[in-house]
């Protein structure tokens, strides 16, 4: 197995690294699932909360969580961050905040940094957060976290790209989202935990990632039920006290592997993960007559039977994660028979469509329908990565392609996976990094 190459980030330069894969190899062995980035993001703010150090195991390694440290570091948080034998942990002390910010610099690049809002609101009274802007999925707005803290009493400005928060002390109230937000209900938790009296919400957000949040602001010291159901009961508390807690596994990742075990007609037992929260995947995969087998922290994926299309539609958890449409396009392409995907929590979430059109699948963009006939033989060929998990299809498509695709722009895929190369690798995979340092412009 080759080495990776030393990847040299240098002054005024940027890392383009790409990935070279080389499709035809089964997927064969056991792979391993990294913690949940879209848990550790919250967690990581969630210790802004308090002045006391908030220890958080089973961080992934990617991209996103080397933000979030910058982010908190640049408000004065103490952030250490080890990877390896030190259980991918980090402990986050944030006693003097001297600047509750995020400034665009910042947010620009991850979204999710909207997530101290809520936390500085409620810890400091102020915070000055830049406005997200779009992103290549779509508009990503976030009225509905500005709406709800002003339920809380917060008084909002908006100006200059940025928002500005501040209350004396927020107040418990009844909060009912328009629309169901997995940052908004987790932003509103954070906030509620430290309000005066009681918060209860309606129409959160149940993904698995909530649930997670709620468990660590419980074993702060704050009192939330019904985290994971799409009502939460928030008793508001004074302070919170530092906490240890492990963060769940990345369901996302996991069904991304799983989807590689079937595509590549392998075997592959992708350990570490919550079988539980992969449902509506295992459930559609059945359909296409993929073979599943569900252990305790593990699931096996057998791609011996061929592909029958199947639809498939997203929705919010429990339903169908959009993070895996890309992915499931992917193994559409190799289904006998039409398969129609519908998105219908993104408004521009099919940019990998036209890679994979590159590649040789057949797909029609219908407004949010994608109308994906098979099985159609892709062949490798130079594409481009465009978000995180539109970036994951492409590496799931080399796969199986025929020859040789150069994946450019892999620091998508850097932001939420960790060592995806070395991981496929282990299992079967040709896949290799290689690193291009550009002038940056
Ligand atoms: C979270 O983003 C995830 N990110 C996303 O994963 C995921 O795709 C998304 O939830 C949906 O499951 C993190 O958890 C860090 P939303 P979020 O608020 O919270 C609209 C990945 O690949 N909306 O649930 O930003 C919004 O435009 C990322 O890891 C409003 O209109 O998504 C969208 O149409 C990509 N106003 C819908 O709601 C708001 O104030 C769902 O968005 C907020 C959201």
């Amino acid at each position: 197995m080759g080495l990776a190459p030393v990847r040299v980030e240098v002054e005024n330069h940027l890392a383009m690294d790409k990935f070279v894969i080389r499709g035809g190899n089964p997927l064969l062995g056991t792979i391993h699932v990294s913690g949940a980035k879209n848990a550790a993001l919250p967690a990581m703010a969630a210790a802004l909360l308090t002045e006391e150090p908030v220890i958080l195991e089973s961080i992934p390694q990617v991209r996103d969580i080397e933000t979030t440290r910058k982010l908190l570091a640049a408000m004065g948080a103490e952030v250490e961050l080890g990877y390896g034998r030190a259980q991918h942990r980090t402990t986050i002390s944030c006693r003097n905040l001297a600047s509750p910010e995020a400034s665009y610099e910042l947010v620009k690049t991850m979204r999710a940094s909207t997530l101290v809002l809520g936390p500085l609101v409620a810890r400091c009274g102020t915070a000055r957060v830049s406005l997200p802007g779009g992103c290549a999925i779509g508009a990503r707005p976030i009225d509905l976290h500005i709406k709800g803290l002003e339920r809380l009493g917060a008084t909002i400005r908006q100006e200059h790209g940025y928002v500005e928060a501040s209350a004396k002390r927020l107040k418990g109230a009844e909060i009912i989202f328009d629309k169901i937000t997995v940052t908004g209900t987790e932003d509103l938790l954070m906030a509620a935990a430290l309000a005066d009296g009681e918060t209860v919400m309606q129409n959160c957000a149940r993904e698995p990632e909530v649930a997670d949040l709620a468990d660590l602001l419980n074993k702060m010291g704050a009192q939330i039920e019904g985290a994971g159901t799409s009502t939460i009961r928030i008793k508001g508390v004074a302070k919170l006290h530092g906490a240890k807690h492990r963060i769940i596994p990345d369901r996302i990742e996991a069904a991304t592997f799983i989807i590689a075990g079937a595509l590549t007609g392998g075997d592959l037992n992708v350990s570490g993960c919550e079988p539980a929260h992969l449902g509506a995947l295992l459930q559609t995969l059945e359909a296409t007559g993929v073979k599943t087998k569900p252990g305790k922290q593990s699931v096996r994926v057998m791609g011996d039977n061929p592909l029958k299309a199947a639809d498939m539609v997203t929705e919010e958890y429990p339903g169908f994660p959009t993070d895996v449409q890309a992915q499931y396009m992917a193994l559409a392409t190799q289904a006998e028979g039409t398969s129609v995907i519908t998105e219908n929590i993104f408004e521009n979430r099919f940019m990998h469509a036209q890679e994979l059109l590159r590649m040789g699948a057949n797909i029609k963009i219908e407004g949010s329908r994608a109308i994906v006939r098979g099985k159609t033989p892709l062949s490798g060929a130079a594409v481009q990565a465009s978000d995180l998990r539109a970036s994951a299809s492409l590496v799931l498509a080399a796969l199986v392609a025929e020859g040789e695709t150069i994946i450019d722009r892999v620091y998508h895929i850097d932001r939420g996976y960790e060592n995806i190369e070395e991981k496929l690798r282990g299992v079967g995979a040709q896949i290799r990094r290689i690193g291009e340092i550009l002038p940056k412009r």
